[in-house]
């Protein structure tokens, strides 16, 4: 989707004094955008707003299929979204204790700005989880508006435009828009299909070059919902030693696991190595909303250090993420779990039933998800699989992604959705998927 062009007459600018210059603030859909005129520019009529070349490279597929929703609604499409992993959207509760604990620290005062790299409170919390998880060398845990300002921090903090980073395909979007934003490319290594989403270290290897600066994991994935081997991870490990490179973890998903599926902190396995893991609260602990997520450095002392400071450095011109939210941490971290454990027998229910109605319509075949609530169907289709979502959303109203948004092995096909809701939506909605999927002119 391209950025709108914002049209402005100079004619319509009141309140211009001569000498001056008009600054005016217009509102467009999607952000506020400052305009400078001159005053006396009597010979032009309009000008247009040119959007930055990076913004250009932007993509994020998840929200930007919105459009087609919103013009299925006005046709009188039923909207059924399986787009968006919101557990809030569906029959998921934030647990009583992680709100009462923001209102508290709201009530007691903690409404003003927080230490940049989080309160100590929450800090200790994340550290003491970390450790019990055999995370070691731990140099820095900082806070952020939701592990995608981590993200974004901690590639700014790394990366000169130019340098690249090895990412996943099929991946969670926001890495690779990280990285148009800083001018940087992103390099994917494909995850195998055939071999349950596991990358393959020897093609990742040959991907590196001089201008490489770290490999990022997704394990738990979105949107495969594979988990990564441990031996692939101590794999991925070497390679990013014998090139100096960082090792990033999102681990956001790390608590959604199913079928006791072994899962080890990539941190855990290279105490003296560079790692920088994610992980937050908006998916496990049910508050999206509150924006909280954390990055947690790790390696060896010396050979972190500036990177430490760099980052903490873009931490500091942002100030602080949200404060009372930052107090939910403990009490998540530390109180009560019975939620997730009730949440995973929901989800493991309906990631059963969800590929027991997929893998029955013509066409479609899926990896059964270990992890998180994604499911990334395969498609057999001539057509692209952005085709196939734009129809499906026009005429059912069930709003998917198509798997291109998240990078995928080229001339294969696939569509994310997630398995969140109730078994009665699901089943609507994939009944909905299949007599499309059955009558759509391939
Ligand atoms: C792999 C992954 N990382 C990060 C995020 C964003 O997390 P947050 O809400 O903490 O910004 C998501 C959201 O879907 C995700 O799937």
């Amino acid at each position: 989707m391209d950025a709108p062009q914002l049209h402005i007459a100079f004619s319509d600018i009141l309140l211009q004094k001569p000498g001056f210059g008009a600054l005016l603030m217009v509102m467009n859909e999607q952000a506020p955008i400052q305009v400078a005129g001159r005053h006396g520019a009597s010979s032009v009529s309009s000008i247009e707003l040119k959007p930055s070349e990076r913004s250009t490279r932007i993509r994020y597929a998840i929200r930007d299929i919105m459009l087609l929703a919103e013009q299925a609604k006005a046709a009188g499409k039923e909207l059924v979204r399986l787009n968006i992993g919101d557990p809030i959207l569906y029959d998921f509760q934030t647990p009583r204790h992680i709100i009462e604990a923001t209102y508290r620290a709201m009530l007691a005062g903690h409404n003003g700005y927080a230490p940049s790299l989080g309160v100590e409170e929450a800090v200790e919390a994340i550290r003491r989880e970390a450790n019990s998880r055999g995370v070691r060398n731990i140099q820095e845990i900082f806070v952020t508006s939701g592990v995608s300002e981590g993200i974004e921090v901690s590639m700014a903090a790394l990366l000169d435009p130019g340098d690249n980073m090895l990412i996943p395909a099929p991946g969670y979007p926001l890495y690779e828009a990280t990285l148009a934003k800083l001018g940087c490319m992103p390099v994917y290594y494909h995850l195998d299909e055939a071999n349950a989403w596991q990358p393959d270290v020897g093609e990742m290897a040959k991907l590196v070059n001089s201008r490489t600066r770290g490999i990022v994991v997704m394990n738990p994935n979105n949107p495969t919902g594979a988990i990564c081997r441990k031996e692939l991870l101590k794999e991925i490990l070497n390679l990013a030693a014998r090139h100096g490179l960082v090792a990033v973890s999102d681990e956001i998903y790390d608590k959604l696991l199913f079928d006791e599926s072994e899962y080890v902190p990539l941190a855990s396995l290279a105490p003296d190595q560079p790692v920088v893991t994610f992980n937050g609260l908006s998916k496990a602990y049910l508050v999206p909303g509150f924006r909280t997520g954390w990055g947690i450095l790790s390696g060896h002392e010396q050979e972190v250090a500036a990177y430490r400071e760099a980052i903490a450095k873009m931490l500091r011109v942002r100030l602080c993420s949200n404060q009372p939210s930052q107090f939910a941490v403990r009490p998540a971290l530390e109180g009560d779990q019975s939620h997730i454990a009730l949440m995973v027998e929901k989800l493991k229910k309906r990631r059963d039933l969800a590929m027991s109605l997929l893998t029955s319509i013509p066409n479609v075949s899926c990896f059964t998800p270990q992890a998180a609530f994604y499911a990334f169907p395969r498609l057999e289709i001539s057509r692209t699989d952005q085709e196939f979502v734009a129809d499906l959303i026009r005429q059912t109203g069930v709003i998917v992604v198509p798997g291109s948004g998240f990078g995928q092995q080229p001339g294969t096909k696939h569509f994310r959705m997630v398995f969140l809701p109730p078994e009665e939506t699901l089943r609507k909605a994939i009944g909905r998927i299949s007599d499309f999927a059955r009558n759509w002119n391939q």
